[in-house]
């Protein structure tokens, strides 16, 4: 098991035969093995994917938003990596509970559970450090006062950016790759202008939708697909679409997982950390993958910081990887499938 659901697990007797919404937990064996009745609130959709046929559908969530479990007698959430995320998941976990019950926070050292006290404080009196191992801390606040209740307006950022040919309304939620801005390599992939082929074209990690929508107004032959992993990106996505007046479909996607079918081009800002530690094996597995989802002649065309060894893996998998804009952090690569 996870280090997170080990330190949960150490401490079972707070769950035994309690009915708990746990928050971002990793698709292990703890809940099939810490006999409490489980509701599991999931934003990622490779978690969910994990956890799928291990826990009924009516207890396990993939969304933007918590489910509405009625007669919780606690709620668990393990620290996301972004601390905003913490926050608004807590905003939304925290009206579910009575007064009176606990609301746990677990998650690696290193990825700022120590914030615990100022994350629950809003939420909990009582606040304390319940246990520490496994380079995890477990903490319990007792939820206080009636918090507001949670509004999804509260958290949505809409920023409005101005590229060289159109204006570009984005929609975001915390945690969202480039929350409330214009990452600086997908701008220099969209400052390129060479056009997409018409049909099919896969957008491969969209987070707020920004590269299908501008690319989707400039190629009006060509079909937009968004996929992402994470469900707070696919609604931004979808948001931004509608916005901008952009047709699109928009699903989630562990890698390739769920994209079937060829595309006449692949574009992507690939992940390339996760987490805390610097993580390139999403983008390795997508580009071995990639090819079965371009015809023959298919573009990919993706932007990544200069110092990733990417054009190797391009060439390795798909074919001769060109060069087609650089500045000194980023560089926007393209290759064709071999037809
Ligand atoms: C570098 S961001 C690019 C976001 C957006 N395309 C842009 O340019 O602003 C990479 C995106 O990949 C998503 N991602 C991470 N792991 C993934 C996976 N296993 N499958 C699909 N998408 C993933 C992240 O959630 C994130 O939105």
């Amino acid at each position: 098991m996870d280090n997170t659901s080990q330190i949960l697990a150490r401490s079972a007797e707070l769950f035994a035969g309690k009915r708990v919404l746990l928050v971002n937990p990793v698709a292990d064996g703890l809940t099939a093995e810490l006999p409490a009745d489980w509701h599991v609130w999931t934003w990622d959709y490779s978690v969910w994917l994990g956890l799928n046929g291990r826990l009924d559908t009516a207890r396990l969530t993939f969304s933007h938003l918590c489910p509405d479990v009625a007669d919780i007698d606690a709620v668990v959430l393990i620290m996301p990596k972004a601390l905003e995320r913490a926050e608004y998941a807590l905003a939304q976990m925290a009206p579910l509970l009575a007064a009176g019950c606990p609301l746990y926070l677990t998650g690696e050292k290193k990825g700022g559970v120590s914030r615990a006290e100022k994350l629950l404080q809003p939420y909990g009196d009582q606040c304390e450090k319940l246990d520490s191992a496994r380079h995890c801390q477990l903490w319990r606040a007792v939820r206080n006062a009636t918090p507001a209740p949670f509004a999804l307006g509260d958290w949505q950022r809409s920023v409005t950016l101005e590229l060289v040919d159109q204006t570009i309304e984005l929609v975001s939620l915390p945690g969202v790759f480039s929350h409330g801005r214009l990452d600086e390599g997908s701008e220099l992939l969209l400052d390129e202008p060479g056009k997409l082929p018409a049909g099919r074209v896969l957008d491969f990690g969209c987070g707020a939708g920004v590269l299908a929508t501008a690319l989707a107004r400039r190629n009006p032959a060509a079909r937009f697909e968004l996929v992402d992993v994470d469900a707070l990106a696919l609604y931004c996505a979808r948001q931004t679409l509608l916005r901008n007046a952009v047709e699109a479909e928009v699903y989630p996607s562990d890698g390739l997982s769920d994209v079937h079918g060829r595309f006449a081009a692949v574009v992507s800002n690939p992940p390339f950390h996760t987490g805390i530690r610097h993580d390139t094996s999403i983008a390795e597995r997508f580009f071995e993958r990639v090819t079965r989802n371009l015809v023959p002649g298919g573009e990919l065309r993706i932007v990544a910081n200069g110092f990733l060894k990417y054009p190797g893996l391009i060439e390795a998998h798909i074919g001769p990887c060109n060069v087609l804009r650089e500045n000194t952090r980023f560089k926007v690569y393209s290759a064709v499938a071999p037809g």
